[in-house]
């Protein structure tokens, strides 16, 4: 029985999502770990999708029954969570406001005119952009935007930054962790690890309580994108435990459950290392996998250095969890100009 069937799902993606076998991308990197990737980046025809939809899903029937017609959200500039918000309100028939931070320095000429922005802006979302720097918490600028929308007659229902910190934010990868135990006893076997990437920490932290169930919440291992790992550490493990509690899961969610790696966000959240664009290209002239500057692309060169440092045992089966973001490669197109 699923571990989620007391709660409402609007549905928002096509349904369970493809897992690939990486034949090429395991050769390149010695062939003693076998990768695979679940492909959450192509998990929906709205507006190219991502994980935030498998979070939206539970929260969008609490945003309906609320009476609300605006749906408010928060993130940086180039940030896949407003994409997300602005196409579930076009989806739904409500209206979007968006609060757009300015996370990350950039010095690419169109960084606030393509990729996300410029599609969250076609859905038709009132998005506007402020000054503040990076934080995953909630922003005086979220709580402004929701008075504004009631200012002007509407009725607000918020969700913050990557639909984390909400009550439902991480039922949806509960449900991950419950459709990989269907894939693999389709596949025939059980993949040894599981590697996301971790900032404002609702899929991770699902992932965690749904994992516990079978036995392996500390085989997911996080790589933290934030750069602020005390505080992305402390959402993961937050949300994992009220999300067991939520689920009545009937087990505690321990210190020794949560797996954050914090070595791969140098050298800050939206930047990427020199390693980081090692990675993005490997992944795309090995599989044509497509991952981005900001999280894929440091869960990528996390999980390529865990295998080049032997983390996982030889014969290990390693899954790869892609939540999507490529949109963003558009606000760098300065950096990757040469490929
Ligand atoms: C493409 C992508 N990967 C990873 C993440 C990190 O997920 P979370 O914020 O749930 O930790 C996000 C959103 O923040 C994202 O858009």
């Amino acid at each position: 029985m699923s571990l989620l069937e007391k709660f409402e799902r609007y549905p928002l993606t096509f349904g369970v999502t493809p897992i690939e076998h990486l034949p090429r991308l395991t050769e390149a990197l010695g062939g003693k770990v076998e990768i695979y990737a679940k492909r959450e980046d192509c998990n929906s025809g709205l507006a190219m999708g991502g994980n935030k939809l498998r979070k939206l899903e539970y929260i969008v029937p609490d945003a309906i029954a609320s009476g609300a017609d605006t749906l408010v959200s928060i993130g940086g500039v180039q940030s896949n969570h407003t994409r997300m918000v602005a196409a579930t309100a076009a989806k739904i028939g409500m209206k979007c406001r968006l609060v757009q931070e300015s996370w990350v320095p950039h010095d690419d000429a169109v960084y606030d005119r393509v990729g996300n922005i410029l599609m969250t802006r076609l859905m038709g979302a009132d998005s506007r952009i402020v000054d503040d720097g990076f934080d995953i918490g909630i922003r005086d600028s979220w709580e402004k935007a929701m008075q504004d929308v009631r200012d002007n007659g509407g009725k607000p229902y918020g969700i913050p930054a990557g639909a984390s910190v909400h009550k439902f934010g991480a039922l949806g990868y509960v449900g991950f962790a419950e459709e990989v135990r269907a894939q693999e006893a389709e596949l025939g076997f059980k993949f040894d690890y599981i590697v996301v990437c971790a900032v404002t920490g609702s899929t991770q932290g699902g992932m965690i309580v749904g994992f516990k169930a079978d036995g392996r919440a500390n085989r997911v291992i996080g790589i933290d994108a934030s750069g602020t790992i005390e505080q992305t550490r402390a959402q993961v493990t937050d949300i994992a435990r009220k999300t067991a509690a939520l689920i009545e899961l009937g087990q505690e969610i321990t210190d020794e459950d949560i797996h954050i790696n914090p070595d791969y966000a140098y050298p800050a959240y939206g930047v990427p290392s020199q390693e980081t664009n090692e990675a993005i290209r490997l992944a795309a002239q090995t599989e044509a996998m497509i991952t981005d500057p900001v999280y894929e692309g440091k869960s990528m060169q996390g999980m390529i250095d865990l295998v080049h440092k032997g983390f996982f045992p030889e014969g290990s089966k390693v899954l790869y969890a892609h939540l999507g973001g490529a949109p963003a490669l558009n606000g760098y197109s300065y950096t990757y100009r040469n490929g």
